[in-house]
């Protein structure tokens, strides 16, 4: 079987490394890939957004199954496109993508069908949002509509903040046309939770949840990041609030978005805060998250292609999902700078006996050597009996994997550590 994996981040070199556990699958093609997915797939050189170049390719080689990861390509019809050919897929058409692909959607979905989130207003105009925002309650949350590289969310923490953001957001267009439209919301406090569900959107099968690391200093410090490390499982989430979830916001958002005929099949991603009032949506996305993945799949019990099967063939609830029970710990290795500027092309040694545990992120491979190429350059996860030992593993790959201008947070699992604690 010839397997297609669209993207090509960590996360994609997690699925990557799980689908080829699968014994019938003889080839998978990364597209495009990178140069660490190159050590367990065939990369070719077409972008995730080229969505024309994309279906070409996996007809003229006869794919079998193909995952598209990437919130572009979802959004922009790539599944469709590929179903259009005769190609089952793992991940939503782009009219259920939207989920993730417009907030004044997803928020609106939300009101509408009762599923607890921060509450909000929508602007399509600068002067009236910078006029609400002058009796808003402060602190308050600006998010562009559309999508934003993960960039379009702004905490303000003053009312001149909020307006900077507006205006930046809707004059002069920080995120394009993302910011034609904008979502002004409640802010809400607690600890952030992700759990990532399986859904062919009639049955929805929760993964194992987990904790992102968003910024890019050790306690929470500095710039927002696309995720420094991972969690897993999240030790606030108890059986207690998976339940109330399920109850209240997991199973209410598939039949809301089959109410709106927009069925979800794939993975939906939620964004949760623990709030004083209960769990509450800060955001859908409409795919693996990245590093999560890194922490969740290596949990996953069943074969992953399969579960990816009974989506496609809306037979979830035929199956069972199974997970291990340990804890994994994600650690992310960047290059110093990121997010911002930094440099690249510095060669990266892993040994092989730890290549299984490692998810290649921004690298690219040049004269079989392989060089930094990204902001963040790996991640290499370790599982155990306990968080703790987690921890302590995956710390223990980082400090045996080297490469110029390496960056690293040293607290990754700590707060989730202090939570076991005080249970
Ligand atoms: P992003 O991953 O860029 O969408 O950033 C979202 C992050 O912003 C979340 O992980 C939260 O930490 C924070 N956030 C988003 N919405 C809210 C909110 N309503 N209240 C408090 N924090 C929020
Ligand atoms: N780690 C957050 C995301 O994938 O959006």
């Amino acid at each position: 079987m010839k397997v297609l994996v669209v993207g090509g981040g960590g996360r994609e070199h997690a699925i990557v490394k799980k689908i080829k556990e699968n014994k019938n699958v003889t080839e998978i093609f990364a597209l495009p890939g990178n140069g660490g997915i190159a050590g367990d797939a065939v990369c070719v050189n077409i972008g995730a957004k080229e969505i024309e170049k994309i279906v070409e390719f996996a007809t003229d080689n006869k794919i079998d199954y193909a995952v598209v990861a990437p919130d572009d390509p979802l959004v922009l019809g790539c599944v469709d496109a590929l179903e259009e050919k005769g190609i089952p897929c793992f991940g939503p058409r782009a009219n259920a993508a939207i989920i993730e692909g417009s907030k004044v959607f997803s928020k609106n979905l939300m009101k509408k069908y009762g599923i607890p989130t921060a509450e909000y207003e929508v602007f399509d105009n600068c002067d009236a949002a910078i006029e609400y925002l002058k009796t808003a309650p402060i602190p308050t949350v600006v998010k562009a509509d559309g999508l934003a590289l993960g960039k379009g969310v702004i905490i303000a923490m003053t009312r001149d903040e909020a307006i900077d953001a507006v205006r930046s957001i809707m004059e002069d267009k920080q995120f394009g046309k993302s910011g034609d439209r904008i979502v002004i919301e409640e802010f809400l406090t607690g600890p952030e939770v992700s759990v990532l569900c399986f859904t062919d959107s009639k049955t929805v099968a929760p993964m194992v949840s987990s904790m992102d690391h968003k910024r890019a200093g050790d306690n929470d410090t500095g710039l927002n990041t696309g995720g420094m490390g991972t969690v897993a499982p999240n030790p606030y989430y108890t059986d207690a609030i998976a339940s109330e979830c399920m109850e209240k916001i997991f199973l209410p958002t598939v039949n809301a978005m089959n109410a709106e005929g927009r069925p979800f099949k794939g993975c939906l991603y939620f964004g949760l805060m623990l709030t004083p009032a209960g769990p509450k949506v800060i955001e859908y996305n409409c795919r693996f998250g990245d590093p999560e993945t890194q922490v969740v799949l290596p949990l996953l019990d069943t074969d992953l292609l399969t579960v990816m099967q009974a989506v496609t063939n809306e037979t979830l609830a035929d199956i069972e999902v199974n997970w291990k029970d340990e804890s994994a710990c994600c650690v992310i290795m960047a290059s110093s700078g990121y997010p911002q500027a930094y440099e690249k092309g510095y060669e990266i040694n892993i040994p092989d006996s730890i290549w299984d545990k490692v998810y290649v992120a921004g690298a690219e491979l040049k004269n079989d050597k392989l060089l930094t190429n990204g902001g963040r350059v790996l991640g290499a996860t370790a599982t155990a009996d306990s968080l703790s030992a987690a921890v302590e593993g995956a710390y223990s790959l980082v400090k045996q994997i080297n490469f110029g201008n390496a960056y690293y947070r040293n607290d990754i699992g700590k707060k989730a550590l202090m939570a076991t604690m005080e249970e």
